[in-house]
């Protein structure tokens, strides 16, 4: 079938990850996480010591950002120049700079094209926030994955075992928090595109998500071989 361009949107421990990885191996497809990038800037903020609110320290950083993926053993690994970074961009205080950097207008501009660019060769599953509302308003085909609050925080609860110390309680306010951040700013909030099917995986076991989601690629490209 020809290459499509798929997005995934949907706040944090919907399973978006598990889904858009498992959906691009059945296609063949590359697998781009964009969270990735916004956690990589927020690296390089805590790196250079920097105030996110400090909108001068944060221009300068986005000018020499150099951000890139490659493919590594187990996945993709993601580079800032030539430092892998993909083990250290998965911290509590990482995942919240993150939150308050993608915040930032410039922080997302400096973003777009670069992701622009990751799709141009189609055969893609990209996983974020604005993949079908900002980013690429033309896939074709767009998800939003969602799910309760509660059951969300206990799946990244039980990912992060043995690697944070955060208590449940402390994992769901954390997600509460994100979730008001990413919904509530004014540059490319979290929300469904008009035209993306959304999903509910809240009392949905992955492997059905994504047999629904090979049944919707079918009906909107109207062809087989998925
Ligand atoms: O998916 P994630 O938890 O790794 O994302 C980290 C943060 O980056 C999240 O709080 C929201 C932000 N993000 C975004 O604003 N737009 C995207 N396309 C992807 C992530």
């Amino acid at each position: 079938m020809k290459p499509l361009l798929i997005v995934i949107d949907g706040p944090a421990g919907a399973g978006k990850t598990t889904v858009s990885k498992t959906l691009a191996a059945r296609l063949d497809y590359k697998y781009i996480d964009t969270g990735a990038l916004y956690r990589g800037v927020a690296y390089e903020i805590l790196a250079r010591g920097l105030d996110p609110a400090d909108e001068s320290g944060l221009a300068r950083l986005l000018a020499d950002l150099d951000l890139r993926f490659e493919r590594g053993a187990d996945g993709m690994r993601l580079y800032s120049a030539d430092v892998d970074i993909t083990d250290y961009i998965r911290t509590p205080e990482i995942t919240m700079l993150a939150s308050a950097a993608s915040a930032k207008p410039i922080v997302r501009q400096a973003l777009l094209d670069l992701q622009r660019g990751l799709g141009k060769q189609k055969a893609v599953v990209f996983e974020g926030r604005d993949m079908g509302t900002v980013v690429f308003p033309d896939a074709d085909v767009k998800f939003f994955l969602t799910a309760d609050l509660k059951v969300r925080a206990r799946r990244r609860y039980e990912e992060l075992r043995g690697k944070s110390n955060q208590r449940l309680e402390e994992v769901e306010n954390d997600m509460q928090q994100r979730d008001a951040n990413d919904s509530g700013r004014d540059t490319a909030p979290l929300k469904p595109a008009p035209d993306a099917v959304t999903i509910d995986s809240t009392d949905k076991p992955i492997d059905n998500v994504i047999d629904e989601m090979l049944t919707g690629i079918r009906e909107i490209t109207g062809q087989h071989g998925a």
